[in-house]
């Protein structure tokens, strides 16, 4: 459990409350922040949204009924990352907005990795921190599992997979705090066995079951996050967000 946090906000008519909220969102206090009952609309309040990677578009469809719409493909798990991971331009906050969550619909999980790198034990902390940058990149996903989305050509596929990397460091200390910034779809290091314990560690877990209407915005920094695939005949509609402040 993620004692204090992630925040959950009911959303009422508080308008003061709300502004505190979200002030402490963008400053690193509250991770994750659920609001139901959500106005689709009310994402554009909370900030800029930005295009994201393979579909141009600010606003991207998980599961669709339309099989022909770009989308991510909800029948395949999909493993723990922190979105754009792999470029320098990493989205500094994200979200989802649920349509529709069926029964039967993977939950999202969120790892607190403030929390994780605080309970590592000081050996291992020592070598990520002397491990230094590694290169996160979706090769590395295609070479660890199967990649949820389909791709409009080969040539599409190559040139996306050369572009797609970076040299991250994963021991971060910014104006965030101290946290692993692990992303164990993307990331080589020689500590890869040892860092995924931990998602085994119940405490840094979150899980969120769907409901209509939440929106759920979340640290795309501090914060790792994974589902779990949902059969084709479930219906799990979200829609992806990414965002910075005004
Ligand atoms: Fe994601």
């Amino acid at each position: 459990m993620l004692r204090e946090i992630p925040q959950t906000f009911i959303k009422t008519e508080e308008s003061h409350l709300y502004q505190r909220w979200i002030r402490d969102f963008y400053n690193g206090k509250i991770q994750v922040l659920i609001i139901k009952n959500a106005h689709e609309e009310l994402i554009k309040s909370i900030g800029v949204l930005e295009e994201q990677d393979l579909y141009g578009k600010k606003e991207v469809p998980i599961g669709t009924d339309d099989k022909k719409e770009d989308h991510v493909w909800q029948e395949e798990d999909m493993m723990w990352h922190n979105d754009r991971a792999y470029l320098n331009s990493i989205h500094p906050f994200v979200g989802l907005y649920c349509k529709q969550a069926d029964e039967g619909s993977s939950p999202t999980y969120f790892c607190d990795s403030i929390t994780a790198w605080k309970k590592l034990d000081n050996e291992l902390k020592q070598k990520v921190i002397d491990e230094g940058p590694v290169e996160f990149s979706v090769r590395n996903y295609f070479e660890r599992s199967k990649y949820p989305h389909d791709f409009r050509s080969e040539v599409y596929k190559r040139a996306f997979l050369m572009k797609s990397r970076s040299k991250q460091n994963i021991y971060r200390n910014d104006k965030f705090g101290e946290y692993v910034f692990f992303s164990p779809a993307y990331a080589g290091t020689d500590y890869y066995d040892e860092l995924n314990k931990i998602f085994d560690d119940e405490e840094n877990i979150h899980i969120h079951n769907w409901s209509v209407g939440d929106l759920v915005i979340w640290n795309n920094m501090t914060v790792s996050h994974k589902r779990d695939h949902t059969p084709s005949h479930v219906k799990r509609r979200l829609m992806r967000y990414a965002f910075h402040k005004d």
